[in-house]
């Protein structure tokens, strides 16, 4: 049913075509059915787009239609002519308008409509989310234009007659087998060539079709079950592995032994494994230059860039080393030092990867954390960590468990890469986000190169796009909440009558009140968040208090979560600079806030309009 509303702009243009042609758009015919169409369409129309239901190309129909009473009742003589003799050209010409201007005008071009049906919300303030769609509007605007001078032939080359080919048939054959396939395959080229991946894990879909009657939307996404690799038609038709070992004992070590054991199973899995010794390769020490987050890549001739690329490349990483006093051993820790640049430009992509480690009884499960951590530099995110305890080479505590252990693993990795999976993130990954994020942008004139990146990509704004996954809103029900609490207490008050009568710090830690200082107040604000009012909603509140209190915190609002954050924000979006008595009087509802600011009780910098939404945010 959805379908056919959404095409009824394209039925219009059908009936008004095929009436016209039948009737050789008799003024007496034309002129009523133009009216009609265009009263119709422009309430149907204007009541969808109302709803964000109707695209641009729909409100150029709308257009059209007024375009055609217009010529059929008021300028006969030079418009009606038009509207009748070129029905189609014209209806090219205003699709070209209406798709040229928006994007030319800096509005979000029309292809954008299309591609917000597929694509996950997170993405769509990303840069290149955008930069598809207008590469995808030109390119629509330019089959537009072409259409138009197709319509045009018959007129143009009367001898060749099939008028009804050059104003139909080919101009939808050029929709089907150029435009829409071009809808399909440049989303993902793009992205490709941009470093991203394509499908579930990318943060920009593919735009679907913004086409005329009878064409369908792009699908979501098909779930992969052969290679990527097979996909592309390569010959070579296996996943790749990719192993990083860090210990000095190449081959026979019982950190190689357990890389071992996972390339045993991944063979059974279509996936090849290489592993590569760091001992055997040539790599310097870090200078600490910083050259590489400047300039965007490191100035030392060695072997590390090569290792990185082949890293970059798999489908699927591991990261292993054995404990050296706690640690990883110098081989790695020289590896992944002198891969700092990667780190701060993260890929804007996500490939499963493991972390190994083994020690003799002493801090294997510390160091597989951090290899599991340091994952992230090469673009992967951990399946899980092989861990294992081994006293001489081969001799393991629980050697049957740790080979079923790798076998688990090895599954879930080849599983990971075939189906596309990402894992939940996690607050490491926020944790990195949040500073990393803060700390390219305020140093921004050094680290040009990063800086640069995390923009080219959109996740400087969007934890949702750095991780390429969205979050789904929750539902909050006030009342629910508030009776359940109402019988907590009820619940609790009978035990403690049971239990006879209460003191008065007992009474006090039942029931809490508000908090009594601004900090307390501020940290409980995320808590007290209304979603839904913060839908949409990215701000950044700075409280600069003074007083009684004396401390600077922000408040992150950003669609629908709150957090509280210690100390100043680098942008924050408004400021209020506040003693603590008053804006506890003010949050207390013993003084009346808008009061309270103009006459100057407190002081505020910024977006206003953002003050005066905070009390309906809480
Ligand atoms: C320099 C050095 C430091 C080590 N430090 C630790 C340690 O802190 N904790 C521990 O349990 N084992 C430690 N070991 C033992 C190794 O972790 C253990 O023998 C491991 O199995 C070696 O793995 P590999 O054969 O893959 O190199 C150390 C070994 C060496 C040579």
């Amino acid at each position: 049913m959805n379908w056919i509303l959404e095409y009824a702009g394209w039925a219009g243009f059908t009936i008004f075509n095929v009436v016209g042609g039948f009737c050789g758009f008799r003024p007496q015919i034309m002129k009523p059915l133009s009216l009609a169409l265009l009263l119709v369409l422009a309430c149907f129309i204007g009541a969808r787009r109302r709803r964000g239901q109707a695209s641009d190309l729909d409100l150029g129909l709308v257009g059209y239609f007024a375009l055609a009473a217009l010529g059929f009742w008021l300028f006969p003589g030079f418009l009606g002519r038009i509207m009748s003799g070129y029905p189609v050209t014209t209806l090219y010409v205003v699709l070209v308008l209406v798709a040229a201007i928006p994007p030319l005008l800096g509005a979000a071009p029309f292809t954008t409509y299309y591609a917000r049906k597929t694509a996950p919300e997170a993405v769509w303030e990303t840069a290149p989310f955008k930069e598809i769609n207008r590469h995808l509007t030109w390119f629509w605007v330019a089959l537009f234009a072409l259409n138009a001078l197709v319509s045009l032939v018959p007129d143009l080359l009367p001898h060749l007659g099939w008028p009804w080919f050059f104003n139909y048939v080919l101009p939808t054959a050029l929709f089907m087998g150029v435009g829409f396939p071009v809808n399909r395959w440049y989303p993902q080229y793009r992205q490709r060539r941009m470093g991203l991946r394509p499908a579930s894990a990318a943060p920009v879909p593919e735009a679907a079709n913004p086409g005329p009657a009878g064409l369908r939307e792009v699908p979501r996404e098909k779930k992969i079950t052969a290679t990527a690799k097979k996909e592309e038609g390569e010959v070579a038709a296996r996943f790749k592995t990719v192993a990083v070992n860090g210990s000095p004992h190449e081959g026979f070590g019982n950190t190689s032994q357990m890389v071992a054991m996972l390339k045993e199973q991944l063979a059974k899995e279509d996936f090849d494994l290489e592993e590569i010794f760091l001992n055997k390769q040539h790599i310097e020490y870090c200078a600490g230059c910083g050259v590489c987050i400047e300039k965007g890549a490191c100035w030392i001739r060695d072997d590390h860039k090569g290792v990185v690329q082949k890293l970059l490349e798999a489908d699927a990483v591991i990261l292993a080393s054995p404990v050296y006093f706690r640690q990883v051993t110098a081989q790695m820790k020289t590896f992944l030092d002198r891969s700092l640049g990667y780190g701060h430009r993260p890929r804007g992509t996500w490939k499963p990867g493991l972390a190994v480690s083994v020690s003799a009884g002493w801090g294997e499960t510390e160091v597989s954390q951090y290899l599991a951590r340091m994952l992230g530099v090469y673009g992967a995110f951990p399946v899980g960590q092989l861990t294992a305890i081994g006293v001489g080479p081969g001799g393991f505590w629980g050697k049957e468990a740790l080979e079923a252990r790798a076998e688990d693993l090895a599954r879930d990795l080849a599983r990971a890469v075939k189906e596309k999976r990402l894992y939940p993130p996690t607050d490491q990954y926020l944790d990195y986000w949040h500073f990393m994020g803060s700390l390219i942008k305020e140093n921004r004139d050094f680290m040009k190169a990063d800086y640069e990146h995390w923009q080219k990509l959109g996740i400087l704004e969007s934890f949702e796009a750095y991780i390429g996954q969205s979050r789904t809103q929750g539902r909050r029900d006030p009342g629910m909440r508030e009776a359940w609490l109402k019988e907590l207490m009820e619940r609790q008050r009978g035990r403690a009558v049971e239990a006879g009568p209460a003191t008065e710090a007992q009474a006090a830690a039942a029931n809490p009140g508000p908090p009594e200082t601004v900090r307390g107040m501020m940290e409980a604000m995320p808590g007290a968040l209304d979603r839904e009012a913060a839908a949409g909603l990215r701000a950044i509140y700075q409280f600069e208090v003074s007083g009684a209190e004396n401390f600077t915190a922000c408040i992150r609002i950003d669609n629908g979560t709150a957090v509280f954050q210690e100390g100043p924000a680098s942008q924050p979006d408004v400021i209020i600079r506040t003693p603590a008595d008053v804006w506890l009087a003010v949050s207390k509802g013993e003084l009346d806030g808008a009061a309270a600011f103009m006459t100057g009780k407190f002081q505020v910098e910024g977006d206003l309009g953002l003050l005066m939404k905070l009390k309906g945010l809480f």
